[in-house]
């Protein structure tokens, strides 16, 4: 055990003298113990360490795609965005100068952990509430979040899907087989089931159907039986049974797997395709005539509905243009934040008037 008292305050600030997080070795290696990667504003030495090395400070995310995004958006002042999944506000603080003056930013978010730091972070940042407003709420609702602000519509919308680095990264939140924590898995703790829970209840036929529609799981016809109905405390008794599936798979295929089957959970709990095309379905309402909307997605459930959703709205005359080839992170970006790799960006132009 090793343990280091704090350095010293900064020259006129008056923090009280703390000790630092007890941990086993030279480095902390929990999430929780990682104090200086959660506070960036006092270690930045040792968050761009972290970013250099091609991983994500913990307690933060890394936006994906900002200048293909900012591009496709073309945020101009005055105009109105939407950030429908605010997460670290990575893209909202990139938007929120070009709207300037006189544009706002809604920012929403189902999850009422993180939604409030990141108001926080935002506001610190300079954005008052006249430029900037934080909403706790699922996208599938973006019409109710503008008609209670009294607007007709945005001009730019985004949706980075899936979860954020805060959520992932964070043991408690029980997202990943990466670090043991409750199985729980979402995105508002305040409502729904745990993942655990579901798991618990859910048919081996059914849960056959979910691995394979959410994850493109091939093992799903022998993974459902041995893993629907029974309880599992944690994520990584969960990621051992799985394991214990697929015996002879080597480390990496076996990765992928449990990595896939917690993918799957993760969208069942949160209910993700639905809120997905009910949000795609209000969309074109939701833009003013000429109104841009981008969405990054990360497997090929949620791009092929995003796709399908373009397609019609084109054939439809709703949008007057939309991606018409996929659009990825540039290689230099992928090898800076692997986490990048999967996204892949659409966007669409609605009709003017
Ligand atoms: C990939 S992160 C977004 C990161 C953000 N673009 C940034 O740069 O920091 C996805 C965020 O969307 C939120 N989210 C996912 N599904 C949602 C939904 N249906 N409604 C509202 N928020 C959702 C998650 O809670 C998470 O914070």
């Amino acid at each position: 055990m090793s343990e280091t008292p704090e350095p010293s305050p900064v020259p006129g600030e008056t923090t009280p003298h703390r000790r630092r997080p007890r941990y086993a070795g030279k480095y902390p290696r929990r999430f929780d113990e990682k104090y200086k990667e959660h506070n960036p504003q006092r270690y930045g030495e040792t968050v761009a360490k972290v970013l250099a090395s091609g991983k994500t400070p913990a307690g933060s995310h890394r936006p994906i795609m900002v200048a293909e995004i900012l591009e496709r958006l073309a945020p101009q002042p005055g105009g109105v965005a939407m950030d429908c999944t605010l997460g670290y506000g990575g893209h909202a603080r990139e938007i929120l100068p070009r709207l300037q003056p006189g544009g706002r930013l809604l920012g929403l978010d189902a999850d009422p952990i993180e939604l409030p730091k990141t108001e926080a972070r935002l506001r610190a940042l300079g954005f008052g509430p006249e430029t900037f407003t934080a909403h706790r709420s699922n996208f599938a609702g973006l019409a109710q979040v503008l008609a209670a602000a009294g607007l007709p519509g945005a001009d730019c919308i985004l949706a980075d899907l899936g979860v954020s680095s805060m959520q992932l990264d964070d043991p408690a939140r029980g997202f990943s087989a990466k670090s043991d924590g409750p199985l729980d898995m979402r995105m508002n703790p305040q409502r729904g089931q745990p993942a655990a829970a579901f798991l618990e209840k859910v048919r081996p036929d059914a849960f056959a159907a979910l691995l394979a529609e959410n994850a493109d799981e091939p093992y799903a016809p022998l993974l459902a039986p041995a893993l629907a109905g029974r309880v599992f405390a944690s994520t990584k008794a969960l990621a051992t049974a799985i394991r214990a599936v697929l015996p002879r798979l080597n480390r990496s295929d076996l990765d992928l797997s449990v990595r896939r089957v917690f993918q799957a959970l993760r969208i069942a709990v949160n209910d993700e395709f639905s809120a997905l095309e009910t949000f795609l379905r209000h969309l074109p309402a939701c833009l003013k005539p000429g109104g841009r909307v981008a969405v990054l997605s990360f497997h090929s459930g949620e791009d092929r509905r995003v796709k399908k959703a373009f397609d019609a709205g084109l054939r439809d005359g709703l949008y007057a243009d939309i991606a018409h080839e996929l659009i990825r992170p540039s290689p230099a970006e992928r090898r800076d934040n692997p986490r990048s790799t999967p996204a892949k960006l659409r966007w669409a132009r609605k009709a003017a008037a």
